[in-house]
């Protein structure tokens, strides 16, 4: 059988990289991947040097904003998916920096359709429409932040009950936390707030388009926030992590009440994965975990995670600047808040777990203390992300919020 061939972009982020462990993990040398990475401030490929030696990866430095390198990328490569992670991904620099979130996000996704387009299609049926070479996807990896903000009208928390599809799926995987009453839907709204949101918002339009119009074999999906091993620390979990190892103080937006849904990221990868096989043409799946939590319990469970973890493991109190014991609550700092920040996500997964059968694996509670200890346990990455440019962002993006 020849292998499938997946063309990746943005798989040398966060996200993308999980996915290419995964692919590799799960079908060896039955896949064909090809990664276009730009290779921008939130690329690592410390992520992916053992990946990056196999016969069966490979890596084109490429800008998605550039049309005639993407063109023969994808004409050359002739994949049978194009996965699209490639993106400005930071909602906080979309605040101060829009415009490549515009550049990168919608016209680097429309530079891939035209691609796919160009490489795929073999002419026209009967009827008119646009024909493509069997077995083609098209996988836009978009986010529930297209659906604006929730309100948190249950600010105290409860336990949902779960939809009778998920309930026989979920049971003892996750513990269904909410803070309001309404969930994102595939069918709601598209509201976003922010130029981040936007951009996404748009390139998901053009790729629905692109399906309505020409034909175009595609699906696209929207995941809460993901957690995990190899992320970049501008994003929350992972800079609070890193500010406790280097003793800094950790910044919480406003009161910390927003509440974001949260997902282990190899429950993601695996829904992509799904979702590119078996997704019905066309369609927009949303992904996310039923496990909502306020900022503040995050930054403090963190804290707790930690400390535990040092005071057992001298050679991990070693690396930490200040004394586990001192490792308290009080290192918190409640900052200035985001401009416009969204105060609630929270996914309703039904129609990916009815049509798909999937569901998240791993428990929040179990995927903290791994992420936790992944980036304890892994100074190095840690410390080549964070040295050079990562301390002139922090110092920008934190000194007005007076940290
Ligand atoms: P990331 O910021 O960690 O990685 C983005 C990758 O895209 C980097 O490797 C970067 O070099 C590359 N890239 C950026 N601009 C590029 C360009 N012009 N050309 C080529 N490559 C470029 O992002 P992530 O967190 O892994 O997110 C991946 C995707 O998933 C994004 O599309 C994001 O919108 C979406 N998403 C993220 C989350 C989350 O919680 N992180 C949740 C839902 C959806
Ligand atoms: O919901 C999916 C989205 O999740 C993705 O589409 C985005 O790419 C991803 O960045 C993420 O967006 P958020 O804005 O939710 O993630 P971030 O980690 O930046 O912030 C999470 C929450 O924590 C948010 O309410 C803001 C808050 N926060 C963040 C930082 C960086 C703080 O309180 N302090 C901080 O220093």
């Amino acid at each position: 059988m020849t292998p499938h061939k997946y063309l990746i972009t943005g798989g040398a982020g966060f996200i993308g990289a999980n996915f290419v462990k995964f692919l590799l993990e799960h079908y060896n040398n039955k896949v064909e991947i090809t990664i276009i990475d730009a290779l921008t401030y939130a690329a690592n490929l410390d992520t992916l040097a053992e990946e990056l030696n196999r016969d069966n990866v490979s890596l084109l430095r490429i800008d998605i904003r550039d049309t005639g390198a993407v063109m023969k990328a994808v004409s050359d490569f002739d994949p049978d998916y194009i996965v699209n992670f490639a993106a400005e991904t930071h909602v906080d620099r979309s605040v101060t920096g829009p415009r490549i979130f515009v550049e990168t996000n919608v016209l680097g996704t429309h530079n891939l359709l035209e691609a796919a387009r160009n490489a795929w299609c073999t002419g026209k049926n009967e009827a008119g429409k646009f024909t493509y070479a069997l077995g083609r996807r098209f996988l836009q990896i978009s986010t529930d932040e297209v659906y604006g903000s929730l309100k948190k009208d249950r600010p105290e928390g409860y336990t949902l009950e779960m939809p009778a599809e998920l309930e026989k799926l979920m049971t003892d995987r996750v513990c269904p936390v909410a803070y309001g009453s309404l969930f994102f839907t595939e069918t709601s709204a598209l509201a976003p707030r922010s130029p981040y949101s936007a951009s996404k918002t748009s390139a998901d339009l053009l790729v629905e388009a692109y399906h309505h119009t020409y034909n175009l074999p595609i699906n696209i999906t929207r995941c809460s926030n993901n957690y995990g091993p190899y992320q970049f620390p501008e994003k929350l979990i992972p800079l609070i992590i890193n500010n406790i190892i280097e003793g800094k103080r950790l910044p919480v937006y406003g009161k910390g009440e927003n509440v974001r849904d949260w997902l282990y990221v190899e429950d993601h990868v695996r829904a992509i994965d799904m979702v590119l096989h078996n997704g019905r043409p066309g369609e927009i799946y949303n992904i996310g975990g039923f496990n909502e939590q306020r900022n503040i319990d995050i930054v403090r469970l963190i804290i707790d995670i930690v400390k535990r973890w040092a005071i057992d493991n001298p050679h991990i109190a070693n690396q930490l600047s200040l004394d586990p014991q001192n490792i308290n609550y009080d290192r918190i700092e409640f900052v200035q808040d985001r401009p416009g920040h969204d105060m609630r996500y929270a996914i309703d997964p039904t129609k990916i777990a009815s049509e798909l059968g999937w569901y998240p694996l791993i428990p929040f509670h179990k995927g903290i203390v791994k992420t936790v200890h992944w980036y304890l346990e892994n100074p190095e990455w840690v410390h080549k992300v964070v040295s050079g440019e990562y301390r002139n962002y922090y110092k920008t993006m934190y000194e007005d919020k007076k940290i």
